[in-house]
């Protein structure tokens, strides 16, 4: 039943430059956006550049620039790599772009005509690099919980306050009613213990910047970043300009975020909707950090030459685009903390992409060039494949629809590894032609074709040029599941075409 999809990234701070940290969320995000299309869903996928705040200012005030420059260098630098990365985001959006705080202050406004968002003074330990207050209890050694040993400041301000406190209640009837809202159970646990502790109010403005968007009631006061960014995901749907664009899109959303956010994303950000009379979203996905030595891949926690080592463009010469997606997607499962490794990278290119699916793909068009003419044969329709085919798309798309791509990939790569189990066991390239072999070598084309199509969101450009060989117009993508997915749909009748490998090994011992 085709429904509607929207699907987040959280948006990346413009004082870094995109490394493998953010790659990780936006690969995931943009599999699952391609997935949703492929079955057919109405979809929407928004990523984008946060880029007001006080960290933002300092970084461009050390290097000499505006904060201005610094968001136009920058942002062009995160869409450069997700275009490289083949990311089909449908907006990106900015922070500082003029639709944006038109709907920051129409969402604040309606916050506080409702009462929810009065003057106060507020005094407290404040981490720059987070963006946030902590409560004396959480500091670690007098330092950040987060940014391990960096020491926090001090901050007293005379600042608007959202009355969050008032919201514990219903922030817990949402949880509870909606146990799905916050994935993996675990993060939710974390929500609850939090919430059910009792809430502060937050300070959501600041007098001390300029670097933001203004308060319209408030001349001289900004809004604090955090409150400012979060509204980039109503922002981009229209909220406030285009209602009826703005209802098809809310609260359908699915926010993948990284677990350092999860209090802004699953108690501030719906308190927030709630008071200004909205839903609050439909689920959020929290994953772990991807881990360097242990450490968590980011410029203000590591050092930055590490980092910018590992910057996407620097493994796409040795990986391609897509296998350095199958990585992110495959590897690393969604949920826990995953460490980074070169030689974990090879090793899985060099097993699932290189030796399953290249080998299939090689093996099923020269056998074909020799005992077909060239000519890729239909498969059979009582082919013992066809179930394990059905098996398969099923696996699949329940994984895919649990947010856990892992999962769906080691599912479809069964049908490659049956394929290749049907061709080593039949051995049709000794055989004489004839209809055995047609049948066998149909057979792998129809799991060729299948796989193109389940692996797609993955692997886009090499599952379009696996189609382009095995004689199929048109991209893997044209049609949706179920239909494209039922067993037969390789007609038969189409050259083949031998080519040079789509994953070439790696060699390891150079
Ligand atoms: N600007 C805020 C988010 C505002 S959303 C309304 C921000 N930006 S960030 O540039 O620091 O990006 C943080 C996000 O990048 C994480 O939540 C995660 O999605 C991704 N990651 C950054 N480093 C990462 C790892 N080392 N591992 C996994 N994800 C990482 O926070």
């Amino acid at each position: 039943m085709p429904g509607r999809f929207y699907v987040t990234t959280p948006i990346y701070y413009v004082n870094d430059a995109p490394h493998i940290g953010h790659a990780y969320t936006t690969v995931i995000a943009d599999a699952l956006a391609r997935w949703h299309r492929l079955v057919g869903d109405d979809t929407f996928f928004l990523t984008g550049t946060d880029e007001h705040g006080l960290k933002v200012a300092q970084s461009a005030e050390e290097r000499g620039v505006s904060p201005q420059a610094q968001a136009n260098a920058n942002a062009a630098r995160f869409r450069a790599a997700w275009d490289e990365l083949d990311i089909s985001y449908d907006d990106f959006i900015r922070t500082t772009e003029p639709r944006h705080h038109t709907a920051v202050q129409t969402l604040l406004s309606a916050v506080h005509d409702n009462g929810d968002i009065e003057l106060d003074t507020y005094e407290g330990p404040y981490c720059v690099s987070c963006e946030a207050y902590y409560q004396e209890s959480e500091l670690v050694d007098g330092c950040c919980p987060i940014h391990t040993g960096k020491p926090v400041v001090r901050l007293a301000e005379e600042n608007w306050f959202f009355r969050l406190s008032r919201y514990q209640q219903r922030l817990l009837d949402w949880i509870e009613t909606d146990p799905a809202a916050i994935q993996p159970e675990g993060k939710r646990n974390e929500v609850l213990g939090f919430v059910r502790q009792g809430l502060d109010d937050v300070s959501i403005t600041r007098t001390s910047l300029d670097w933001g968007v203004p308060v319209p009631w408030a001349p001289g006061h900004v809004f604090y970043v955090w409150y400012d960014a979060l509204i980039n995901y109503a922002t981009a749907i229209g909220y406030g300009t285009e209602p009826e664009r703005f209802t098809t899109w809310w609260p359908h959303v699915h926010h993948l975020i990284g677990k350092e956010i999860i209090r802004f994303h699953c108690v501030y950000w719906p308190a927030m909707l709630m008071a200004a009379g909205l839903d609050p979203p439909h689920r959020v996905h929290v994953h772990g950090w991807l881990l360097l030595g242990g450490e968590k891949l980011s410029k203000t926690v590591h050092g930055a030459a590490r980092l910018t080592d590992i910057a996407p463009a620097r493994l796409l010469d040795d990986f391609g685009v897509d296998g350095f997606r199958f990585h992110f997607l495959r590897d690393q499962s969604f949920g826990p903390d995953g460490e980074f490794s070169y030689e974990a990278m090879v090793a899985r290119y060099n097993a699932d992409l290189a030796n399953n699916l290249g080998n299939l793909l090689s093996r099923v068009t020269t056998v074909v060039d020799r005992k077909c003419d060239g000519i890729g044969p239909a498969p059979r329709p009582d082919s013992p494949l066809a179930a394990v085919a059905a098996e398969v798309v099923a696996a699949t798309s329940a994984a895919w629809d649990a947010v856990a791509p892992s999962q769906a990939l080691e599912a479809t790569w069964r049908l490659i590894r049956e394929g290749n189990a049907l061709l080593e066991a039949a051995e049709p390239w000794k055989a004489e032609p004839g209809p055995d072999v047609d049948g066998v070598l149909g057979d792998a084309l129809e799991v060729l074709r299948l796989v193109a199509v389940l692996a797609s969101p993955a692997l886009p450009s090499t599952t379009r040029e696996v189609f382009r060989r095995i004689g199929l117009d048109g991209s893997p993508t044209d049609r949706v599941l179920p239909e494209v997915a039922a067993w037969g749909g390789y007609p038969g009748g189409r050259p083949v075409e031998k080519g040079a490998p789509l994953f070439p090994r790696i060699r390891t011992d150079a």
